[in-house]
């Protein structure tokens, strides 16, 4: 990092930057957020009509803007103001921490505003840290991770929303007068109807490959609010943090309230290229295992939801593993001794098997899983109970519950949350896995689910004067157990799953392998979901399955090869109950498994290129995963409508190497007949400039033919 005359701090990446301007005793200035600049261009910075705006808005003296920080202060005092004290850095392999240290000018209350630029990957995180060394406790009221102004013209917000088992859809708006909130109050999950991250494209309605976009993401698994103000200035200033509502924070004396991350990126290569930055930060940094292949896993969840027995369970073991499968995961079900879980309104919390179920216990699974040549996963959701539980009749005083008031229970009538800001159920939870895995040391992977959120505001282990905490002390609690258990299990696999999408997000991913995107398996409205869901998360994040049909949620009847075409972009699974297919569905599925693997290396750790959306209403949606060396690709084509006399657009592809040949070969294929272009060589030039015209309809016997068509090719250059 360096420090010119000016004061400039620049925060650089390989191709991104962020200058700002910190002059001692002055106000912490942002000059510029973009690509990089050369040292002639960042100099003028300011004379090019860049104005600075406080880096890190604090409330009281300019009280009629957004504030990114709001304190009382130990005498009442409600304004803040900050300026620049010091800055600092320290430089490690993987990145470039600059740390400016803030003072207020009255009181000894300062706020560090820091920078993490990675030297490989285009990201910078910003946090701050909060210390109060006023003599009696301050109050926060506000407390956003960062702050960024963004030059107003035609601005567009990409975003996520949409609920319980649809989640992840992609909503595309632009940034008009006034003030956009995208906020999340759950409590314990967030990612079910909005999402904490987020796209700008700065010139115009946002396109897939072209122009300059800029993307942020709150690393955070709790409650969070995103704001954009516009008011009327040439700016809209975005913040992001965790979410202030019923939160106020107490702060001690001498303590240090530290944000969470927020994730800033800017790529000119459209929302696609941001999304390349986000995959390639994630899987190296973020994401548990980012850079692991992912096992090809068959669930018991919609194959036979509660009805778990050994029988079964080794039926299901076998069929997947006879179709070249390498993972079972056993689902909810399996546990619960003086209340058995025959469905979800009892015994979560009483994590012991059901004898009567599973005589021989976990353990005999796990061999079993062994002998057919594949590894052994279990769910649990382990921060919830239900009323009807043996640990709810010992330890009622560990839920969240309204001083004075009565439960207010979820899933099943009975469903609680457990206090996790209480170290005593912290101990509980970390138990759980600890006791698992100690007696099944073989378990290769856990489904952590979270069904309820946070529905009434009370803790009883708080005291009446720290209630706004629950919320930040829940995930500073849940933090706590995660970090233990990655201390002690490193290796195993882990499944964020919350009702199906609610745990998508870049806070818990640290810990976690992938998380399922939802518990809506329908494939054409996974095409919509997963689409959404590629902006901001890689394809080995997002558990995607083949389920059976009719669709157990959207009761839509797909054909086999559409919804493995479907599953197989994301990390492969399956959602069945094989005994109820037939030989000639095993077979198709076999072949996918053994396909996928060939390509999973491009899916998992390729880049990501957008082709042809779904929410453009062309009848049709497509993208690819390119390899990063370019020598490898995997194309996906779906149709989404069928109507006689469409007219599909050709689809040009992307992120090829123009002067390289690239041989197709259809994978998954069902087709009578091969495509024409099967086992021949284009130019990435040709294939970029043109694509390949894709049939409307698969040629299979007239009985097979049904409405449904999707191709995946694989490109392997010729050298
Ligand atoms: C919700 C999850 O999203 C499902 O996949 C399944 O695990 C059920 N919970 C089990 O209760």
């Amino acid at each position: 990092m360096a420090i010119s005359s000016f004061a400039q701090v620049h925060v650089a990446t390989p191709n991104v930057e962020m200058v700002l301007k910190a002059e001692k005793g002055s106000r912490l200035e942002i000059m510029y957020f973009g690509s990089r600049l050369s040292e002639a261009d960042a100099a003028n910075i300011e004379a090019a009509g860049v104005p600075g705006h406080n880096a890190y808005p604090p409330y009281g003296m300019s009280s009629h803007s957004e504030a990114a920080l709001e304190v009382t202060h130990a005498d009442g005092n409600m304004s803040t103001v900050l300026v620049v004290e010091g800055v600092s850095s320290e430089n490690d392999v993987l990145a470039e921490i600059t740390r400016i240290r803030l003072k207020d000018t009255v009181y000894p209350f300062y706020v560090t505003v820091c920078y993490r630029a990675y030297k490989e990957v285009d990201m910078i995180e910003t946090w701050t840290e909060i210390e109060n060394l006023e003599k009696k406790p301050v109050r926060l009221t506000r407390f956003d991770s960062g702050y960024l102004p963004v030059r107003l013209g035609d601005a567009w917000l990409s975003h996520l929303h949409g609920t319980w088992s649809n989640e992840g859809m992609l909503v595309q708006e632009p940034l008009a007068r006034g003030m956009r909130v995208i906020k999340n109050k759950d409590g314990t999950r967030n990612s079910h109807t909005d999402h904490a991250e987020v796209m700008i494209s700065l010139d115009g309605k946002p396109q897939e490959n072209h122009g300059r976009v800029i993307g942020a993401a709150l690393c955070y698994s709790g409650n969070y609010e995103i704001r954009i103000d516009t008011r009327d200035t040439d700016y809209h200033e975005f913040f992001a943090g965790i979410n202030p509502d019923n939160s106020a924070f107490t702060l001690s004396h001498k303590e240090v309230f530290r944000t969470p991350e927020l994730a800033l990126t800017y790529s000119d290569e459209g929302l696609s290229g941001v999304s390349r930055n986000f995959h390639k930060w994630g899987r190296k940094y973020k994401l548990a295992h980012g850079d692991k292949l992912r096992k090809i896993l068959l669930n018991s969840w919609e194959g036979v939801y509660f009805d778990i027995n050994e029988p079964g369970m080794d039926q299901m073991m076998a069929d997947i593993a006879s179709m070249g499968g390498e993972l079972f995961v056993m689902d909810d079900g399996w546990f619960g001794v003086k209340y058995p879980r025959l469905t979800d309104n009892c015994a979560l919390g009483d994590w012991k098997v059901d004898r009567n179920k599973l005589p021989n216990g976990i353990g005999w699974l796990v061999e079993q899983a062994h002998k057919h040549g594949i590894k052994f996963g279990i769910w649990i959701e382990p921060e919830m109970t239900n009323t009807t539980s043996e640990l709810y009749e010992k330890h009622p005083e560990w839920v969240i519950k309204a001083p004075e008031r009565e439960v207010v229970t979820g899933r099943g009538g009975t469903q609680l949350v457990l206090d996790l800001g209480n170290p005593e159920v912290q101990d509980f939870v970390f138990s759980i896995v600890d006791d698992l895995l100690t007696e099944n040391p073989e378990i290769d992977y856990i489904k952590w689910d979270a069904n309820m959120p946070v529905s009434n505001h009370g803790s009883q282990h708080l005291s009446m004067d720290r209630q706004s905490h629950l919320y930040i002390d829940y995930h500073r609690g849940f933090a706590s157990v995660c970090d233990r258990i990655r201390a002690k299990y490193p290796d195993i696999t882990i499944q964020a799953c919350a009702s199906g999408g609610g745990r998508a997000n870049w806070g818990v991913l640290p810990w976690f392998d992938e998380f399922w995107v939802s518990d809506n398996t329908d494939a054409l409205q996974r095409i919509y979901m997963q689409w959404g869901t590629s902006y901001f998360f890689p394809a080995i994040a997002m558990a995607s399955h083949i389920s059976a049909v009719p669709n157990h949620m959207v009761f839509r009847t797909t054909s086999l090869k559409y919804r493995i075409d479907v599953a197989m972009s994301g990390r492969l699974g399956m959602e069945i109950q094989p005994a109820n297919m037939t030989e000639e569905e095993k077979a198709l599925c076999r072949n996918a498994i053994s396909e996928y693997k060939e390509i999973r290396p491009v899916v998992q750790m390729g880049e990501i290129y957008r082709l042809v959306s779904p929410y453009d209403g062309r009848d049709m949606a497509s993208l690819m995963y390119v390899s990063e060396d370019k020598s490898e690709a995997v194309f996906y084509w779906w149709k989404t409508e069928t109507f006689h006399d469409a007219h599909l657009p050709r689809v040009r592809m992307a992120g090829l190497d123009p002067s390289r040949m690239y041989r197709i070969r259809e994978l998954n294929r069902i087709d009578n007949v091969a495509l024409p272009y099967e086992g021949l060589s284009f130019s990435g030039r040709f294939l970029m400039e043109n694509g390949l015209e894709i049939p409307l309809r698969h040629k299979v016997d007239y009985h097979k033919q049904d409405d449904w068509s999707s191709r995946i090719l694989h490109l392997v250059c010729d050298e």
